[in-house]
């Protein structure tokens, strides 16, 4: 994939592979309580498998990786889960940063920072920077993330970077100021847990996003389930706004 604006600028040749996954992890409360257990025990194992995935993912060559860990709804939450979850990113970075650094691995998170807690927010500080440099699979944990809050802040700097351009703004003015401007738009999008939304995850860049939905729960997402998700995108036919018949011609981006 070659393009890094907007998918409506530059259009991309569909791959074979995709070069950026997003993913809604969602099921771990049902895993648990399938099992009797408290809905926590389903993030603690949602966390091994993130890492499976991230493997993978590595194995299989993508650039970007993209998890939906915490949403801006999600503080609506009891305030014990919520406040487990919060301690489960902090322990999960320093256990984990280390591995990730070794593995040539860039971890970024997107999000609304202010309303974490001052450890949280240096961890990530110090994941970030340790692995700032690497430039094998880029991890992006959105956390605190909405698709509406990043197009509103990304709007709000564009307009105090170039108040004169007002009523000329166009996409590649907005994209530098998008949470994820460092990254190609994602060509596949993962839901588990069986619900059919996007739940206000990246909705600017999901616009030409294949998008795949099963009902595994998170927890039981293994290497099996992570195929089957990419050998539907492989049977995909990505046109990008062009006819099937186009398809086979030579590349124009006109
Ligand atoms: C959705 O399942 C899951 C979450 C809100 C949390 C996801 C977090 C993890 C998997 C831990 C990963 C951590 C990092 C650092 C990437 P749910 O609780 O909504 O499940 P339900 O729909 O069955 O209730």
């Amino acid at each position: 994939m070659t393009f890094f604006s907007s998918a409506t600028k530059s259009i991309p040749i569909g791959n074979d592979m995709p070069q950026h996954i997003a993913v809604i992890m969602d099921g771990n409360g049902r895993w648990a309580r399938k099992r009797f257990l408290p809905r926590v025990a389903g993030h603690k194992r949602g966390i091994g498998v993130v890492l499976e995935l991230v493997k993978a993912c590595v194995d299989h060559n993508i650039g970007y990786l993209t998890l939906f860990a915490f949403s801006s709804e999600n503080w609506r939450r009891p305030a014990d889960e919520v406040s487990f979850l919060m301690n489960l990113f902090i322990q999960g970075l320093k256990r984990e940063v280390a591995k990730l650094h070794e593995n040539n691995i860039k971890l970024v998170l997107i999000g609304d920072r202010s309303r974490f807690n001052a450890e949280l927010v240096t961890q990530i500080e110090i994941s970030e920077r340790l692995t700032a440099n690497n430039t094998g699979l880029t991890l992006s944990i959105a956390a605190n993330y909405g698709g509406r809050w990043d197009i509103l802040q990304a709007v709000n700097k564009m307009h105090i970077a170039s108040p004169e351009l007002a009523g000329r703004f166009d996409e590649d003015h907005l994209a530098p100021y998008l949470a994820m401007h460092y990254a190609p738009e994602p060509d596949l999008f993962i839901r588990t847990g069986g619900e059919k939304r996007i739940s206000n995850f990246m909705l600017w860049q999901l616009a030409y996003a294949e998008l795949y939905f099963t009902d595994t729960l998170w927890p039981d997402f293994d290497e099996t389930a992570f195929n089957l998700a990419l050998a539907s995108y492989q049977n995909r036919e990505r046109r990008f706004g062009r006819t099937s018949e186009q398809l086979s011609e030579p590349v124009s981006d006109a």
